[in-house]
């Protein structure tokens, strides 16, 4: 069977927000794509607009929802129809559950540990075979998370996946190191996509001035992985977050993560008892 050696990006959470972004930066480099998420409608528009502007380009829609528990061996089969190869895997569909730990619903945070940590995983364990078999050069970048640095109340589960992926990205990107596939971990800060509203949360003005755009988070993102870069931390504001949570304690960075989360009303609200 004849192998297609052109280069081929798969990118999960395309649908919206950085994933959209990644599709169009990665199009504008002459990849071929999968698109992955759950609104196929969205995925279908983002691909005609990519055809449109790329008339040379294979863009192919998926919709798949990750949490379940064989959609990545599902997804890799799909890709992988025909003997094609993948060169890129970005690990980017993702979403935040925040408020209070224990009122949040169980179900609503069960989903997100499955798809921000299991289904990461999983998928890098199924494509890093994958593309340890066909040899060629290849990426994988996980979309972690600024929240990754420091404890953050009240999206404590959260940011504790992005952590793990901060982690386990740094461990498998030295595991890796002698191997054809380079692993990098990108770590936005606040971003303006849907995240804020699938999160539920009401993002303070003073911090909405400080948000960073899609499109540029992504160019920052796109770079660092195919220069090989273990750790991608975009933008002044995001990499002074990483410097002071390396030097101020920790207690003192849970407050910090509060305060610019807006959480005071979150504490004020849960004062006052369940309603
Ligand atoms: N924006 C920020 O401030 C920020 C900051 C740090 C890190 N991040 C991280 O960046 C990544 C992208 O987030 P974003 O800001 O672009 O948010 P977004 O605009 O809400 O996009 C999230 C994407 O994930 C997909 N998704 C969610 N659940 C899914 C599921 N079960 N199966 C398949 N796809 C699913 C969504 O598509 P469907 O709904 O169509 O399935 C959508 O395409 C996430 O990992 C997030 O944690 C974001």
């Amino acid at each position: 069977m004849p192998v297609d050696s052109r280069r081929w990006a798969v990118i999960t959470g395309a649908s919206a927000g950085l994933g959209a972004d990644f599709a169009r930066q990665l199009a504008a480099q002459g990849w071929h794509l999968v698109l992955v998420a759950r609104r196929l409608d969205r995925l279908q528009a983002l691909a005609d607009e990519i055809r449109n502007a790329h008339r040379d380009l294979e863009v192919e829609v998926i919709a798949l929802d990750l949490s379940l528990p064989d959609a990545a061996p599902t997804l890799l089969e799909r890709v992988t129809a025909r003997n094609r190869q993948m060169h890129a895997l970005i690990n980017n569909a993702g979403f935040g559950a925040y408020g209070p730990f224990d009122e949040l619903p169980w179900e609503r945070q069960h989903e997100m540990l499955l798809l921000n940590v299991v289904r990461l995983t999983e998928l890098c364990w199924l494509f890093a075979r994958h593309m340890q078999a066909h040899g060629q050069p290849a990426h994988i970048l996980n979309v972690g998370s600024v929240a990754a640095f420091q404890p953050t109340p009240f999206f404590s589960a959260y940011g504790a996946t992005k952590a793990y992926v901060r982690n386990f990205s740094e461990g498998l990107a030295w595991e890796l190191r002698d191997s054809a596939i380079r692993v990098s971990c990108l770590s936005p800060g606040a971003t303006r996509t849907e995240f804020s509203d699938v999160a539920g949360i009401a993002v303070p003005a003073f911090a909405d001035r400080t948000q960073m755009e899609s499109p540029d988070v992504v160019r920052r993102g796109v770079a660092g992985m195919l220069a090989g870069k273990p750790q991608i931390i975009p933008g002044f504001i995001n990499h002074l977050n990483a410097f002071v949570s390396r030097v101020l304690p920790r207690q003192v960075l849970a407050w910090g993560a509060v305060l610019l989360m807006g959480g005071r009303a979150t504490m004020r609200d849960r004062s006052r008892g369940p309603s």
